[in-house]
């Protein structure tokens, strides 16, 4: 039997009569850029979320460089993150000119050690980036608390975590912005790039959709006024005809093109309305994993205040490479998130980032994880198979 990592093409066979007709009307239509169907996902998306405000963006790693310049930070600025982690994480943080600075993870959650933060926070520090890793949330009240008492803002990477919950509230409405992933792999993914920034605070919006359209427009003159304190006459509305667009020409900040685009849209906004099946489909994989696993393997700890969303499932095994390849040897698609913590990617200097203390926890877990597969098509014959197989492995290891 095979078992695959990710079955997209199934997904996308449940969803295809929704999916089409839509596509075609955009083609039909020609508006490929903005329009009804990505205000319309935004507004849904918000609705689903209970967050004031959505805005669509290019793809994951630009949300976090969109949510980050929104939140003021600058070039030169420390910003704390998880060293467990995408390397777009960091990423993001180093392309805006600052500097991320890794704390610990957890051993039972992967997720950064609030009870770490505070003995990295130096004077330049000016955000806390947690990331919910593989869609289970991070502490957030322990960081909101210490982000409060340094007057630092909270940047969550949610691209993991669409539909996730901390305490009864969604993932992306936890900390002052949400910077969401649509790349295809993702509990909610698009037909090719796509992301969202997420957040209540109506001048970090207005910054994020300037950044977003090369600071132009009014977004891009109360932008400048938010954050340099600098006032400008933006030009109206009344001064635009039909061929000429005053906004775009007129430019405040420096920003970037990171738009989501009209289709990528209409896809979201069907798959949005199957979203909390398709998670309640992975819950139930992992609850299977759970009963039937070896306890040989060192599952994830979640807290009781944390509903993951399951984007994947990673355990932990002293034999990570022997039982992969027996994985793959049965027919098991399999992967190692992630196999070098974002403190030893060879990207990162002690110019470009900072390593206040030693990591020994995200380096272990990173020698160890190996990932199941874990989709919402998944059937019973394929879940009991993969228990099988690794429990079969681990018997050869009495
Ligand atoms: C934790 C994390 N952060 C950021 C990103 C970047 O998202 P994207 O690939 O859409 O740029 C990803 C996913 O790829 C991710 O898994």
């Amino acid at each position: 039997m095979k078992v695959p990592f990710l079955d997209l093409a199934t997904q996308y066979k449940g969803i295809k009569s929704e999916v089409e007709p839509k596509v075609l009307d955009i083609l039909d239509k020609c508006c490929f850029i903005g329009g009804k169907y990505v205000s319309d996902f935004e507004a849904e998306m918000a609705d689903y979320l209970s967050v004031k405000h959505v805005s669509g963006c290019g793809n994951g790693t630009d949300a976090l460089a969109l949510g980050l310049k929104a939140c003021g930070v600058r070039p030169g600025d420390e910003v704390i993150t998880s060293p467990f982690s995408f390397f777009a994480t960091a990423e993001a943080i180093a392309s805006i000119g600052a500097i991320p600075v890794f704390v610990d993870v957890r051993e039972e959650d992967y997720n950064i050690d609030p009870d770490k933060i505070e003995a990295a926070i130096s004077d330049k520090t000016k955000a806390i980036l947690p990331v919910h890793i593989f869609g289970a949330p991070a502490d957030m009240d322990a960081i909101t608390k210490i982000a409060k008492a340094h007057d630092l803002k909270v940047i969550e990477d949610d691209a993991q975590a669409i539909g996730s919950e901390y305490k009864g509230r969604k993932a992306g409405t936890l900390g002052d912005v949400g910077c969401f992933s649509f790349y295809p792999t993702k509990n909610l993914g698009g037909a090719g790039d796509g992301g969202m920034v997420t957040t209540d605070n109506d001048d970090i919006y207005t910054a994020v959709k300037a950044f977003k359209e090369h600071g132009s427009g009014e977004a891009g003159a109360k932008t400048l006024e938010y954050l340099e304190g600098i006032k400008a006459e933006a030009v109206t509305s009344e001064e635009a005809t039909e061929l000429y667009n005053p906004y775009k020409y007129f430019n405040y900040v420096i920003g970037y093109n990171s738009r989501l685009d009209a289709i990528q849209a209409a896809v979201l906004s069907v798959k949005l309305g199957h979203l909390d099946e398709y998670n309640a489909n992975r819950a139930k994989i992992a609850a299977k994993y759970f009963d039937g696993l070896t306890d040989r393997l060192i599952r994830p700890v979640y807290s009781a205040d944390v509903k993951p969303c399951w984007h994947q499932f990673v355990v932990r095994s002293e034999y990570k490479s022997e039982l992969c390849a027996y994985l793959s040897e049965n027919g098991v698609g399999n992967g190692t998130f992630y196999p070098v913590p974002l403190h030893q990617q060879k990207a990162f200097n002690d110019r470009n980032s900072r390593c206040p203390g030693s990591l020994p926890i995200a380096e272990n877990i990173c020698s160890q994880s190996v990932c199941l597969p874990v989709f919402p098509e998944m059937t019973d014959e394929q879940i009991g198979y993969v228990i099988d197989t690794v429990n079969r492995f681990y018997e050869g290891k009495k």
